[in-house]
């Protein structure tokens, strides 16, 4: 993964909330059904004075889910208990991370796909009838002991609902796909961090910075950060329209909020493969990436703006994605795997 990569969607510690984190639904933007739902739940949950069902959220990153997750427990009046998948090295890690939760409680496991199965194993009961086994002693002598735990919430998040286990999935009583930003929402987003950030910004730079953000809130939050500094040292501190557009293109991000890796990687299917179609571990080799990271950070957006399709055979280049980079459509033969 490119570090230096602006419109990344991975959070970097530049990225370190500097305040701009929402902590509360009301100042969470956009993704209204998602919002609509989750009230409803938390209202209920107050109403009958129990925990929360489980909440899995899933998306691509960089759009919401950590800040979900902190709102749910702010707005549930909780505590949150904040760890991760690949954090839970063995099942008695997460047994004294259980057991020490108090009713009601949110925990939260960020990458919950990265979880061992031996862990999961611990956590099916925890999450459905609320109890944990745990063997003491070994050999003919063990016995297992059976602990109750309190109510609590757990609430996993996931770039890839795809790679946890059915059992676990179905566990979850509540499951939020989180998907990419409207514009205007973005715009938005980016309007009320400038007003945190103590940033002069025009309405028509907001619109702008949110068109090249793919989608994404927090790309949209560090390209405002990256041309504070641009206008800061260029200009007079205000983010007009004009500066921005300067500002942008030093950055390499194209009007359509691509960068150079995406580039790199229509590129390779053009240019390599005459549109496609190419499988997902020989692009990753022509750019340098690997698979995994295509699939989870660049595809994402990439199909949802249609510059790709997925097809049982690979990865191909729409012609939308031709005509948008100004590239004739290649061959007759990729043509026709584009309809086909
Ligand atoms: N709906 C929103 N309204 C305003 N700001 C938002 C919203 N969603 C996300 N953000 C901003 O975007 C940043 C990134 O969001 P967050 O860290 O929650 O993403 P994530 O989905 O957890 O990403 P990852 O998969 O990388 O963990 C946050 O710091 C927050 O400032
Ligand atoms: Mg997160």
């Amino acid at each position: 993964m490119d570090e230096n990569r602006v419109v990344s969607q991975e959070s970097s510690p530049d990225d370190a909330d500097s305040g701009l984190r929402p902590q509360w639904l009301r100042d969470y933007i956009g993704q209204e059904s998602v919002k609509d739902r989750l009230q409803i739940f938390i209202e209920a949950s107050h109403q009958r004075r129990e925990a929360l069902d489980h909440v899995l959220l899933y998306g691509p990153p960089g759009l919401g889910k950590t800040t979900l997750a902190h709102i749910i427990a702010n707005e549930l009046g909780v505590n949150i208990r904040y760890t991760s998948g690949p954090a839970i090295e063995r099942a008695g890690d997460l047994a004294s991370v259980l057991t020490n939760l108090e009713a009601g409680d949110v925990l939260f496991i960020d990458e919950i796909h990265r979880l061992a199965r031996t862990v999961e194993e611990v956590l099916y009961p925890a999450m459905e009838d609320f109890h944990l086994d745990i063997m003491l002693g070994k050999g003919p002598s063990a016995r297992s002991v059976r602990l109750d735990l309190p109510r609590f919430t757990l609430v996993g998040a996931t770039t890839r609902a795809g790679m946890l286990t059915a059992p676990l999935r179905d566990r979850f009583g509540v499951i939020i796909h989180l998907d990419f930003y409207q514009v205007g929402d973005l715009a938005k987003i980016v309007a009320r961090s400038a007003r945190k950030l103590g940033v002069p910004l025009d309405d028509s730079a907001a619109s702008e910075i949110a068109r090249r953000s793919r989608g994404t809130p927090r790309i949209a939050n560090r390209l405002l950060r990256r041309l504070r500094d641009y206008v800061d040292v260029k200009g007079d501190g205000e983010i007009t329209l004009a500066m921005a557009e300067e500002g942008l293109r030093l950055l390499e991000v194209d009007p359509n909020g691509l960068d150079a890796v995406d580039h790199r990687l229509l590129q390779a299917l053009y240019y390599r493969h005459q549109g496609g179609p190419a499988g997902l571990e020989t692009l990753a080799a022509a750019i340098g990436e690997e698979g995994g990271t295509i699939e989870d950070v660049y595809e994402p957006y990439l199909l949802q703006q249609g510059y790709i399709q997925r097809t049982p055979r690979g990865r191909v280049l729409t012609a939308f994605a031709c005509e948008r980079l100004g590239w004739p459509v290649p061959s007759p033969q990729a043509q026709k795997n584009l309809f086909e």
